[in-house]
């Protein structure tokens, strides 16, 4: 047996959800920040970055790149740009832990480097596909090794890369900007289209680096070989991070919560307009365009929902927020179906999966399909729930939990650090019970 202690959760009902909260930087744009940071001319300044496993392990890789990164405080980087042909050759493997976001931008900025490198990740991200990734790149000229279409990617340096118009089979911000970041290194003009529109950070933040590039939603182009200009960024607090006390305090009676400065670009704020669809309180104040991200205040009051069919114009843009709408869904009136959504089965787990075996547990009807599921509202008993390891799983049965009849017991939960460090305490002082298990 295993001496290694997986850390869990017992959360049980608390009080109602009052007070202000900030919750911690956008793991999305800390993870851009720092790679266009590292490549542009001269020293950026990154406030507000999120201090996870995730993005750590994007800036420990551009350290061993030769990158100087300092970290003055803990939401601050000062990254001293070395150009777009400054990085260096890593003399080891480069640790992406269990941050698909960083693997996936990380080897299309490499494709284009005059060195080899090797990308690994743990468990959880060696089973992820990376061929989405690969094919693209390959047909630009990258050179890239893997088995089976999956991690460790090893990307031979010194190839020529040539632009290619292409268009994304699945909706990936992800792969999108791995061929934007590849597009740079590459002669010619690269063009994308996406059959929905996607997060569109990595077009922002190459503009606010000074790149000329184009883009509208669907759809970005990029001219090869420009310069960046360092700048510094200002990262809101994430969105899909604040969605677990938007939940929790629509869930629980008599709740009231400010959730402070959230990035509200709206390719990340379909929960919203689906929480809204099923009866849901939620005011959107004091919205400010503080760097090109708009950020605002989120008032959160308890209202009881409704069961409803997920439109699925809104899937990519809440594509990380599944989890905790299985949580709201199971706590509302009748039924609620989810559709097109089978990306959730490749995220740090499978989420449709995993989702619906916990609720089950947890005395909800789940009827699970390929592409979704349908959430049978009803009342959640206590109950021991898996989360597979993962953050987002572990982090929606904890608001589950502040709604069951009796505790719900959560194992695996040590990955929430990867982009929720002190979930827990935020969350007691928010008034969560939740108790080391
Ligand atoms: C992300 C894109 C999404 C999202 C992930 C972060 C990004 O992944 O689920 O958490 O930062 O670009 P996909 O591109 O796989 O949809």
């Amino acid at each position: 047996m295993s001496n290694h202690q997986v850390p869990g959760w017992i959360s049980a009902r608390g009080r109602s959800l009052h007070g202000s909260l900030v919750v911690p930087g956008d793991k999305s744009i800390s993870h851009r920040a720092i790679m266009l940071a590292a490549i542009a001319d001269g020293v950026s300044r990154i406030d507000g970055f999120l201090e996870g496993a995730d993005t750590l392990a994007t800036a420990a890789a551009f350290a061993a790149m030769g990158v100087r990164i300092e970290a003055p405080d803990s939401a601050v980087r000062i990254v001293h740009g070395v150009g777009v042909d400054g990085l260096q050759r890593p003399v080891a493997e480069l640790e992406c832990g269990n941050a698909g976001t960083a693997m996936r931008l990380l080897t299309g900025l490499l494709a284009g480097q005059s060195f080899d490198a090797t990308l690994v990740g743990d468990a959880s991200l060696s089973r992820r596909p990376m061929q989405r990734v690969i094919d693209p790149l390959r047909a630009m000229g990258a050179r890239i090794q893997s088995d089976h279409g999956l991690p460790p990617l090893r990307i031979t340096g010194g190839a020529s890369l040539e632009a290619i118009d292409y268009v994304l089979p699945v909706a990936s911000a992800q792969v999108k900007s791995a061929l934007l970041l590849a597009g740079l290194y590459a002669n010619g003009e690269t063009r994308i289209r996406e059959p929905q529109p996607t997060r569109d950070y990595s077009e922002r933040m190459l503009q606010a680096f000074g790149a000329q590039l184009d883009f509208a939603p669907g759809h970005a182009q990029l001219r090869g070989r420009q310069r960046l200009r360092a700048t510094n960024v200002s990262v809101p607090a994430d969105f899909s991070s604040a969605a677990f006390f938007i939940v929790a305090a629509t869930l629980v009676p008599g709740s009231d919560i400010r959730l402070e400065r959230v990035g509200i670009n709206p390719r990340r704020t379909g929960l919203l307009a689906v929480l809204r669809l099923m009866g849901a309180d939620i005011r959107v104040e004091n919205t400010i365009v503080p760097g090109g991200e708009a950020v605002a205040d989120l008032v959160v009051r308890h209202a009881p929902l409704r069961g409803i069919d997920v439109p699925a114009v809104h899937v990519a843009d809440m594509i990380d927020e599944f989890p905790v709408l299985f949580v709201a869904a199971a706590c509302a009136t009748g039924q609620t179906r989810i559709t097109g959504a089978s990306e959730l089965r490749v995220k740090e787990s499978d989420r449709i999966a995993t989702m619906s075996a916990g609720l089950r547990a947890l005395g909800i009807r789940v009827d699970e399909s390929d592409d979704g599921a349908t959430i049978h509202g009803g009342r959640l008993r206590g109950g021991t729930v898996d989360s597979h390891g993962d953050h987002r799983v572990a982090m929606a049965f904890a608001v589950a939990g502040q709604c069951a009849d009796d505790g719900v017991q959560i194992g695996d939960v040590a990955n929430v650090a990867t982009s929720f460090p002190g979930f827990e305490a935020l969350a007691m002082r928010a008034g969560f019970s939740l108790q080391p298990a």
